[in-house]
């Protein structure tokens, strides 16, 4: 008897979800590097790759899927809140096919940024190759679901960006070359005009629910307070100076294209301010670490360097604000998406 209510009550469940997101949110689509990147580098030969313990030790079933975190990221919850998947697959994991894609979908790659010249440092996806494999996506889909269909859920989906920290932190600060062609000032600039083009970019190919997110406050990742030798561990004021006025103009620019392209609707999902918070009252948030990260010493490690022989990883992430010396945990990851869930709600629902 049991047997046969609860697949009736399962049924209705699902009924009332797609019903409900189906109107309006159709699928989550995500572009940018490993804030968001759900596994897409463990297919393509570079070193960015965490598939490996203790990667993804509080993810469901405890894997390491290739996300930069002890569990999930921001576009899982976001999907999660808006009743479509609980985890979005990565467009270049086989195990994964149109079906899946139909509703979420990730074309994000760890260690990419704006910059053609950020992805070569460590061979991974370039922000236009990304978009190529979008425009190969939408091929897939038209051929899955039609024409009218895909179009709608191209036209409904909620497109989540995140990208540029690489730009600085692996790039412009780590290398001479672009150092020495621009002055930051003119690499905010360079980055800026790539930004505006990848969102017309994406406007003319269908887009029009995007929520497009700027900088960490780049000078308090751990990685960074480790070169801070003037005031050993404390942020680099200069690199937080350079995030929030590089927010500052892609927050113009944003505003530029809602009013220029008909019909978009672009969210500036400005995470520093909170994330600062928890910087600044960690207690208040329940973190009792936000200067280094849990895994290894949590100055340095990261990707390959924090793996299943790195020693002192911490017991209990949730107790801190990053997983690693660049990446937020996994509980940093759910303040934020609970914070910009309602906020996406109330403007594209
Ligand atoms: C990046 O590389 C692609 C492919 O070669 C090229 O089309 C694009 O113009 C480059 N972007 C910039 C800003 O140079």
């Amino acid at each position: 008897m049991a047997a046969m209510i609860i697949p009736c009550i399962f049924f209705i469940q699902i009924l009332a979800i797609t019903s409900k997101s189906e109107a309006k949110v159709s699928a989550i689509i995500v572009f940018g590097d490993s804030s968001v990147d759900s596994g897409n580098n463990n297919y393509i030969p570079t070193i960015a790759k965490c598939n490996f313990e203790p990667y993804g030790r509080d993810f469901p079933g405890g894997i390491p899927t290739g996300r930069f975190c002890n569990g999930r990221l921001p576009p899982d919850f976001i999907s999660e809140g808006f009743g479509l998947k609980p985890i979005i697959p990565a467009y270049l994991d086989p195990h994964f096919t149109i079906s899946d894609f139909a509703t979420g979908v990730c074309f994000a790659s760890a260690a990419t940024g704006y910059d053609n010249a950020t992805a070569d440092v460590l061979k991974v996806i370039p922000l236009w190759k990304e978009v190529e494999y979008y425009k190969e996506y939408q091929m897939k889909l038209r051929a899955y679901l039609g024409n009218r269909k895909a179009n709608e859920v191209i036209s409904d989906a909620l497109y989540v960006i995140s990208i540029g920290t690489n730009d600085f932190v692996e790039n412009y600060y780590a290398l001479p070359r672009r150092k020495s062609q621009f002055t930051v000032q003119q690499y905010k600039d360079f980055l800026i005009r790539i930004a505006e083009n990848f969102v017309r970019q994406l406007y003319s190919l269908g887009a029009r629910k995007l929520s497009y997110t700027g900088l960490p406050p780049m000078g308090c990742l751990p990685v960074e307070r480790t070169t801070n030798f003037e005031n050993p561990l404390n942020c680099l004021e200069e690199r937080n100076k350079v995030a929030l006025e590089f927010n500052g103009k892609l927050r113009a620019t944003v505003a530029k294209l809602n009013k220029d392209l008909p019909g978009l609707k672009v969210f500036f999902a400005d995470a520093y301010e909170l994330l600062l918070e928890l910087i600044t009252k960690p207690s208040q948030y329940g973190f009792e670490v936000v200067d280094e990260g849990c895994c290894g010493t949590g100055l340095f490690e990261t990707g390959i360097l924090c793996n299943r022989h790195t020693p002192l990883t911490c017991p209990d992430a949730d107790k801190y604000m990053f997983w690693d010396s660049i990446h937020p945990s996994q509980r940093t990851n759910k303040i934020i998406s609970d914070k910009l869930v309602p906020l996406l709600k109330q403007l594209f629902l």
